[in-house]
């Protein structure tokens, strides 16, 4: 049997830690992930499962997650320490039949669990699951420049939208959809995850004011593509902020969604 540490699923998330600390986004224990991956890859790796643990979720998880595996970051874990030891730092779960616990299938091999942020991960999967049901990916990060510029807007996702789509040409066609907006909120409870999962019905991008960023996808790649889009157009912004003479004309982000072929927000900017 082949071992899951040497799987893709394993190398993917251990380099793109990796990527993410190096950008300067996840200080310490910054940032987390989860990646739904199916049960037929899982019996490549593991004949049955064998259950090392239960942890309990402390929330109710939505039946469509139920009976999942997911590999995700744990608590308390810093993202430049994944690559050198996954087994530790990361742990691959499958949530209970019952929606109230995680059995623990392999990793968190020091008696950890699975990120504070969990409830926000399982409840945006479920989100997007219905209504893209290739989604796989959930990543949490805390890029500078986004957080800076949730700082200075009023907590809008419409202004949010405009100011990045006005600021980088790229962000239209990037995020036609625009970008969810939650204000600044406690983290690590069930509440945060509630508002996440209900703005994730509508985008694949929401961010947390003064906190960080959530990115979904069916790939690492496309997740990682949609927060780095984000966040390279939030420092175009914090860095011209005041002295910007030429902004992106609105007939030119009407004109890349047309020749995209793009549902654009609607109430962004207007058509003439
Ligand atoms: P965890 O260490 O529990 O994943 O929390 C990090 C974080 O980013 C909280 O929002
Ligand atoms: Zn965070």
């Amino acid at each position: 049997m082949k071992k899951f540490i040497d799987s893709p699923f394993v190398k993917e998330v251990s380099d793109i830690t990796l990527n993410m600390y190096r950008q300067g986004w996840d200080e310490r224990n910054g940032g987390n992930i989860s990646y739904l991956i199916d049960e037929k890859y899982v019996r490549e790796y593991f004949k049955e499962d064998k259950v090392i643990r239960k942890i309990p979720l402390g929330f109710e998880a939505d039946e469509i997650v139920r009976g999942k595996y997911f590999l995700v970051t744990g608590t308390g874990k810093y993202f430049k320490n994944v690559k050198g030891d996954p087994e530790t730092n990361l742990g691959l779960v499958k949530i209970c039949d019952c929606g109230h616990d995680a059995k623990l299938i392999w990793g968190f091999k020091d008696g950890g669990k699975f990120t504070s942020e969990f409830p926000a991960h399982l409840m945006s999967h479920a989100a997007r699951l219905k209504v893209d049901p290739n989604n796989r990916i959930v990543m949490h990060t805390h890029p500078t420049y986004t957080i800076c510029m949730g700082a200075c807007l009023p907590t809008d996702e419409k202004i949010f939208t405009r100011k990045l789509w006005k600021s980088n040409t790229e962000a239209v066609v990037v995020f036609p959809e625009g970008i969810g907006v939650l204000p600044c909120m406690i983290c690590g409870t069930n509440e945060i995850g509630e508002a996440t999962a209900n703005k994730m019905k509508d985008f694949r991008l929401v961010s947390w004011t003064n906190h960080g960023i959530y990115g979904v996808g069916h790939t690492i790649d496309e997740a990682f593509g949609l927060i780095e889009t984000v966040e390279k157009t939030a420092q175009i912004y914090m860095l011209t902020l005041g002295h910007v003479v030429n902004e992106i004309p609105d007939e030119v982000i009407i004109g890349l969604a047309k020749l995209w072929n793009l549902k654009m927000m609607p109430g962004v900017i207007e058509e003439k």
